[in-house]
């Protein structure tokens, strides 16, 4: 029997793909501890799920995700924020294996657009706003917008984003370069995307995603040397020799 879930509803649009929704429309899917926990726990179960080769996350019409529960937030004192490491847990979902598509509708802000940050492809619909209004509520990003969005859309645009709390339409999104691209019936799109993707070998998918993650982190000569090596890597497993591109070249 599938996990039960309050806060999130997990389907399989497709056998290799899992579909998690944010299910909390009331609070425009604010983005609660325990939902937070729920979500960790789905993205796990199919991380480690042989069957799943990729990943969608989304919202509802209205929000993709109103940022952290602010709720929950506002009684938080410095103490308990920081002995607790606060959040610390969201970035459990940078560690997965496979790879996770945001398709975003409506509002993603604060800790909604972090999130899709966190994510490995971007899509959303032309209803989409990106916003980091932590700053009107005296906090900042503290969920990753203000690294990951200097590495997506540089510096200055990620600083008028977090010192103004402007929301950006998602053209404007696009036309940054923040998001892969904006379609209609983004759900059913991403599914596409990540069902295609679920079709290629598991390894090199995983591989893929890892060596483009490293960019982040690494100097260029550090991650040629890591994409090199990986590459080499590959070259023994039996998709490499299963491979389309090789069979034609035997043939
Ligand atoms: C808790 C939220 C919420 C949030 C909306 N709601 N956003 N509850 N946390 N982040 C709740 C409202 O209280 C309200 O509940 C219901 O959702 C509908 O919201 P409205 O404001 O009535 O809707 P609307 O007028 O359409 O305005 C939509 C909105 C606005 C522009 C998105 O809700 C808004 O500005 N929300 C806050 C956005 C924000 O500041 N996010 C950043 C949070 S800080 P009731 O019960 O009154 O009906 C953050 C930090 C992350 O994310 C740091 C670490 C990761």
């Amino acid at each position: 029997m599938s996990t039960q879930y309050e806060n999130i509803l997990v389907s399989n649009p497709s056998p290799s793909v899992t579909l998690i929704t944010f299910n909390r429309p009331k609070a425009l899917n604010a983005l609660s501890t325990p939902l937070f926990l729920e979500l960790n726990r789905a993205l796990s179960e199919a991380d480690t799920d042989q069957k799943i080769g990729a990943i969608v996350l989304t919202g509802s019409e209205k929000a993709f995700a109103a940022g952290a529960d602010i709720k929950e937030m506002k009684d938080k004192e410095f103490a308990d924020v920081y002995k607790n490491n606060f959040l610390e847990n969201w970035g459990e979902m940078t560690r997965l294996k496979k790879p996770v598509i945001a398709a975003v509708s409506g509002y993603a802000l604060g800790g909604g657009c972090e999130l899709a940050l966190m994510c490995d492809i971007i899509l959303a619909s032309p209803t989409a706003k990106f916003g980091q209004p932590e700053i009107n509520l005296g906090i900042i990003p503290g969920g990753g917008g203000s690294q990951r969005l200097v590495h997506a859309i540089g510096k200055s645009r990620a600083m008028e984003l977090v010192l103004t709390g402007r929301q950006v339409t998602a053209q404007e999104a696009e036309q940054w370069g923040m998001i892969s691209r904006v379609t209609e019936n983004v759900v059913d799109e991403a599914v596409k995307m990540a069902t295609d993707i679920a079709s290629k070998g598991q390894i090199s998918v995983q591989a893929a995603k890892e060596v483009v993650n490293a960019a982040y982190e690494l100097t260029l000569a550090e991650g040629l040397r890591f994409e090199r090596r990986t590459f080499h890597g590959l070259f023994a497993t039996k998709d490499q020799k299963e491979g389309k591109f090789f069979v034609v070249v035997q043939v």
